[in-house]
């Protein structure tokens, strides 16, 4: 069913400002955003507005309680010019299973869609051509009730705004496999795009940061042993012949470009097994000079590269990036479907 959207244009671009080969990653926001809110048992007033602050209460309990979740997309343009999205369906289904996880209403598909459809047409010349560059969008919701007992807000608001990015990550990341903290544990929210998940993960990541790396792996909270997420992407690890990935086991978010990467792989005729995998695994297979590749995938990351990694103070040093067969693979592959440059075999891409 179509939905109305008011839309109340900025009356002068900011578009022409942007240094579109010096962008910081998440510090631009393009002209407009989207808004809708609920109310009453329904989503309503859906409005595109120009990006700027919004007022809140300061007892709005998604602040206090952290009743908030969040996706992340990209939009790109194709070779004639027009913008498309990546499997944003995808988007939406995982929003609908963080939202039902924490106590808050689905989305319908059609606001959905289309609040997302008319922002990046409306704001399309934002979107960057360079490669490995795209419209990052953030969707996200929030509980906005004005009411400090501790119980599911009555009210929410769901917003998109978008930037201009290029890659997450510069260059090939170091990582410290974490055996201290703990990300998520069998029935909590490990699963879901929870902003909590990600506060929790500041400290940690702040302290392996100032001992000179760039992010973490986590491991399961029983043993800290077997391998989960890194702080922003989901996890592969290339031992021998065989592409392996942590199965999601309630404790690791449900990836899109980690089930892209799964679809590219097997079709290509590559044996992935998505399964427990244990450090000690990985170590041995270091040892024997059967470790050729490890990379994070995600949404902002793509393909993250992994130089090297330190488990139990032991450096451990990994084959130089030329040598990288499957992660060179799916980033090319990647980078060639979302802009259609390539095939798309799966059909993902939604042109707008
Ligand atoms: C994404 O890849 O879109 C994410 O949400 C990860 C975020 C921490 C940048």
């Amino acid at each position: 069913m179509a939905i109305s959207i008011k839309i109340n244009k900025t009356p002068q671009s900011r578009v022409h400002l942007v240094d579109f080969d010096n962008i910081q990653f998440g510090t631009i926001f393009s002209d407009h955003m989207f808004r809708v809110d609920y109310k009453d048992g329904e989503w309503k007033d859906a409005q595109i507005l120009p990006y700027g602050d919004i007022s809140l209460a300061p007892s709005l309990s998604a602040l206090h309680y952290g009743q908030a979740i969040f996706e992340g997309m990209k939009a790109f343009k194709n070779p004639e010019g027009g913008a498309q999205l990546f499997r944003p369906t995808e988007n939406l289904h995982r929003l609908n299973i963080s939202a039902k996880r924490m106590a808050m209403p689905e989305l319908p598909e059609n606001i959905f869609m289309e609040g997302l459809k008319q922002l990046i047409k409306l704001d399309e010349k934002w979107i960057p051509t360079k490669i490995g560059s795209a419209l990052y969008i953030r969707p996200f919701m929030f509980a906005t009730d004005d009411f400090v007992g501790v119980r599911p807000s009555k009210t929410f608001s769901f917003i998109i705004f978008t930037c201009p990015v290029n890659s997450y990550y510069p260059k090939p990341i170091k990582v410290l496999v974490e055996e201290k903290y703990v990300r998520a544990f069998d029935g909590g929210i490990g699963s879901v795009k929870a902003a909590g998940n990600y506060g929790s993960s500041m400290l940690p990541t702040q302290e392996a940061q100032q001992k000179g790396f760039d992010q973490i792996i986590w491991t399961d909270g029983r043993e800290h042993e077997y391998v989960e997420e890194s702080g922003t992407t989901n996890l592969f690890f290339v031992l021998g012949d065989k592409v392996l990935t942590p199965n999601l086991d309630g404790t690791i978010l449900q990836g899109v470009t980690r089930n892209s990467c799964i679809k590219i792989l097997k079709e290509k005729g590559f044996t992935v097994e998505e399964r427990k995998i244990s450090m000690k695994e990985i170590v041995e297979a270091y040892d024997n000079g059967l470790l050729k590749d490890a990379f994070g995938t995600g949404t902002a990351a793509i393909i993250a590269r992994i130089a090297g990694f330190n488990y139990k103070g032991k450096e451990y040093i990994l084959p130089p990036i030329e040598e990288r067969e499957i992660s060179n693979l799916l980033y090319d592959t990647l980078g060639g479907i979302y802009t259609s440059q390539m095939e798309d075999k799966f059909n993902w891409i939604v042109k707008i």
